[in-house]
This record gives structure tokens, sequence and C-alpha cells, in this order.
């Protein structure tokens, strides 16, 4: 019997050998692009109904009606965003499932970590001990002790970073349009208005999802309204913030750091090994000479339980359609 085929774009070599091992007891069989879905790539998807896309493919209108012309039946995204799907363009003529939840313990560590690292400077003190320089002029940092952490967006990724964030003992305070005031109890943490967050938090970091309505949430105004010095983690999605302010906000020395594993025009580079190449996004190429920016590529999910996770619920989803289940995961 020959077996159906998924066609997965953007797909790296950790994504083959996870989902190959886990692949067999599923009725159907995975063709691999490197190549990220776009308007240029979109003619691969001949001959495929499924496809499946991660978080920097476009599935834009252009694409959408090609996407449609050659019978794409399913979109299946390996991860929880979707952004960059336009789904009100789809309007429900491609079917759209994706990862809704994976280990949210991932990304709040990871952000932790990176608010810890770029607050004691521990990247600065790596590179200077390899090379013979055990200095620690310019590296004090701050206690997180009594200091108030702001959290935008109080979801599941985030009430585990409040979690450990209040284990530091630091005071938490959370804006979410959907308080849930027994999560608040609970972890001790209380919600705000935005403006209070801006004024009184010491670190502030993103946990929404990017919408219409957020895009540029973090730009020139709302970082006036901020602490002089503070610290700004997005571990959420680039466009949350506005790159060109914050570098004015860095430059004016308004804000004090920056923690940020995703960037608006993050696309094109990361997820590859560009370093042979020049860098030609001058934005990004600014943002990597500050010494008080921290900027990693996208991986604060990138850990082997969360991974697995994604792996299982895709092959899940890809299953449920096939055999002409309820889609338990799908975006409408
Ligand atoms: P979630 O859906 O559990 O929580 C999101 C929270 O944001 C909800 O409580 C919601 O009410 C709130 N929210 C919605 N619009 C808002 C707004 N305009 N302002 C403030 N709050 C708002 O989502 P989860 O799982 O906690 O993930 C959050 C985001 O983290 C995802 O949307 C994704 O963009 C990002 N993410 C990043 C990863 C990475 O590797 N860097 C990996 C996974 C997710």
């Amino acid at each position: 019997m020959i077996k159906m085929r998924v066609l997965f774009f953007d797909a790296k070599s950790y994504d083959k050998e996870n989902f190959d091992a886990y692949k067999e007891k599923y009725g159907f069989d995975i063709k691999y692009l490197k190549v990220k879905l776009n308007e240029e790539t979109v003619d691969f998807v001949k001959g495929y109904e499924i496809i499946s896309i991660f978080v920097n493919d476009t599935v834009n209108p252009p694409v959408i009606d090609k996407l449609i012309e050659y019978g794409v039946k399913l979109i299946v995204l390996r991860c929880a965003g979707y952004n960059n799907v336009d789904v009100n363009y789809i309007n429900g003529r491609i079917k759209l499932v994706r990862v809704p939840a994976y280990s949210p313990y991932s990304v709040a560590e990871y952000t932790a970590s990176m608010v810890m690292t770029l607050n004691r400077k521990i990247h600065k003190a790596y590179v200077r001990t390899r090379e013979g320089n055990f200095s620690i002029n310019g590296l004090m940092g701050f206690d997180l002790h009594k200091k108030t952490v702001g959290v935008i967006g109080a979801g599941r990724i985030a009430r585990i970073f409040i979690k450990i964030m209040r284990g530091f003992d630091a005071r938490v305070i959370a804006y979410d349009p959907y308080p849930n005031e027994s999560f608040a109890r609970d972890l001790g943490y209380e919600y705000v208005d935005l403006d209070t967050l801006y004024r009184e938090s010491d670190i502030i970091s993103l946990h929404c999802p990017l919408t219409r309505e957020n895009t540029y949430l973090i730009n020139r105004e709302s970082m006036k309204k901020m602490k002089d010095g503070v610290m700004i983690v997005n571990t959420g999605r680039g466009r949350l913030i506005d790159t060109i302010d914050l570098i004015e906000a860095l430059k004016d020395k308004k804000v004090g750091a920056a923690a940020l594993d995703v960037y608006e025009e993050e696309a094109g580079y990361f997820f590859e090994d560009m370093s042979s190449s020049i860098i030609e996004d001058d934005i990004l190429g600014r943002l990597l000479s500050f010494n008080n920016v921290l900027l990693t590529s996208h991986q604060a999910y990138f850990t082997k339980e969360a991974f697995r996770d994604i792996t299982l619920t895709t092959l899940e989803n890809i299953q449920s359609f096939l055999q002409g289940k309820e889609l338990e995961n799908e975006i409408k």
C-alpha cells in the first residue's frame, strides 16, 4: 500500500531525527524540505494534501491562493503561535492544526536563565575568563530579591516564570486582558493595568501571543513610561517590540538591558548558520553591537521534553485528520 506523504517545510536535522524516531507507528510518510514556505517555494506543495510548517514559514494570501489551487487540505503547525498564518484569509478553506501546548517549562526556565545571564553578565564573564581576563570590572548585577518583575500575558508559560521569579522573592505584577484571580492568589502576584506595570517594573517580560492589536506594544511611547534602566525580556514574538525604538531607548540608556530570544525580522537569520555571511540586516547588526543585549535564536522552546511533545502532538494531529476524527487542536 502506498503511504500518504506529508510535506514538512523548514525541517532541520533534529526535526528529521525526532519525527523519524516516532513516525513508524503512523500510517504516513514524511518528506522533509529545508526551505521555508513562502511565495517562492509554494510550488513544492504540488501533489501533497498535507503540509507542515514552523514559526518562520509564511502563509499569506498569495501563498494561500496557491495552496488551495494545489489541493492542500491540512496545514500542520509544529508550534503554538500562528501569527505567521493569515487565518482570516483562509476562512475555513484549509484546515489548520497546531501544538497548543508543550512543555511550558522549556520557555519559562529559559526566560529565567536569560534574566539571570543578562543581569549577572555571565555571557561576558564566560568570554573574559576563557581569554585569561579575570577582572570583574563592569560585571556588577543586582539582586532579584524584592525587585518588581512585570509580566505581560499571564498564561501557561508566564505562570511558571512567575513561580520561578517568586522563588527569588521578587514581587510580580502582571497585565492580562483575561485575569485569573485564583492563579494570582496561588502564585502570589497581582494584576495591574499596563501603565502601572510600565511604571513599577524593574524587569518586563513578554509572554502574550502576537496579535494585530499588540503589534509593537513596546515602542517609544510605552518605553517612556518605564523606569530608567529597565530590563526588557522577550521570549514571546519579535513583533511585540518595535526594534528601532528599542535601539533608540538602549542608546538613551532608558532601557538598561534587553534579553531577546525572538526578533521581528528573524525569518532570514534565526535557526540558520550565518557565520560565514555578512549580516545585511542593519537593525539586527546594531542590536548585536550592544553589550547589554543578549540575543538568542528562538531557542527558548528547545528542550528534549518540549521537542518530544511537539513531535507526538504533530503526528497525532495528522493521524486524526487522516482518520476523519475531530481535530482537537484545530485553529478556527
Ligand atoms: P497562553 O495562551 O497560555 O497565554 C497567553 C496569555 O496572554 C493568555 O493569558 C492571554 O489572555 C494573554 N494575552 C492575550 N493577548 C494579550 C495582550 N494583548 N496583552 C497581554 N496579555 C495578552 O500561551 P503560552 O503557551 O503561555 O505562550 C505565550 C507565547 O509565547 C506564545 O503565544 C508564543 O508567541 C510564545 N512562545 C515562544 C516560544 C519560544 O521558543 N521563544 C515557544 C512557545 C511560545
